[in-house]
């Protein structure tokens, strides 16, 4: 069983800052970090598709002055990350609605997006004014489009040829989906593409889940049992 795919819900940078009685600006920072060091984990074990959730559509509602932070943060990231991302075969994809974005902001994902490592190793897929239900939304859409210029009939719907207009349909369902900080929820996060993936909650605020962190999560993915509905590998009960 290998991994194709990891989703990760990066919660806790506020926290943590305020822990350390700093601005949450100083969480979202040191956010990055983790970033960084998880792309290297993941490079190594040569997961081919990692999925962060960066800036949800609900984020809007925080305070303008973190929001415009984290634009900044984001921008500069982007910058200084993309040269050495490429360098070790990192091909950056953005999901979610990014026209709500600055047009600087915009251009910028668009040119690193449209940058294509020599040897491919990994797909980094962030997550940006992303939202599961718009997800389902915009695939609805642009599907309607394509279901009436072809004229398709309803019976040929199936879930492979809508799995087609959703955000990753190049790419595996999630494996491992993670979420730091604590809470025990989606928050409108990959919805569609989790239907099966092994969900892992951790206590550890995102800017403390270092590489030994994700090991123990993956340990864990390890010894268990995925079913797919079917029944245990090892229950033999049946056999009468
Ligand atoms: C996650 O950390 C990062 C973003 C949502 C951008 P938070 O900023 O939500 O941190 P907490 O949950 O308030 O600690
Ligand atoms: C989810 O974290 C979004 C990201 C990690 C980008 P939030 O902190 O926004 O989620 P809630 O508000 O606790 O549900
Ligand atoms: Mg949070």
């Amino acid at each position: 069983m290998t991994i194709k795919h990891i989703a990760i819900i990066m919660d806790g940078n506020g926290r943590w800052a305020t822990a350390k009685r700093r601005p949450r600006t100083f969480g979202h920072q040191a956010g990055v970090k983790t970033v960084r060091s998880t792309i290297e984990s993941c490079l190594q074990k040569n997961i081919p598709n990692l999925t962060l959730f960066a800036f949800s559509s609900e984020n809007w509602s925080r305070p303008a002055k973190e929001v415009q932070k984290l634009m900044d943060l984001f921008m500069r990231s982007l910058t200084k990350e993309t040269p050495e991302l490429l360098n070790q075969g990192v091909q950056q994809n953005f999901i979610g609605d990014l026209s709500k974005f600055s047009p600087k902001l915009q251009n910028k994902m668009r040119d690193v997006a449209s940058l294509k490592p020599d040897t491919f190793k990994m797909n980094l897929n962030i997550a940006v004014n992303y939202g599961g239900k718009w997800d389902v939304i915009q695939a609805a859409k642009r599907f309607n489009d394509e279901i009436i210029k072809e004229n398709i009939s309803a019976d040929d719907i199936n879930e492979e040829i809508f799995n087609q207009y959703m955000a990753l349909s190049d790419q595996p369902p999630v494996d491992l989906l993670i979420r730091t900080g604590g809470e025990h929820r989606i928050s409108n996060f990959l919805l569609w593409q989790i239907a099966y993936a092994e969900i892992f909650f951790e206590d550890v605020l995102w800017p403390d889940f270092h590489a030994q962190e994700l090991n123990r999560v993956i340990e864990k993915f390890y010894s268990r049992e995925r079913r797919f509905g079917n029944i245990g590998e090892h229950d033999n009960s049946h056999i009468e």
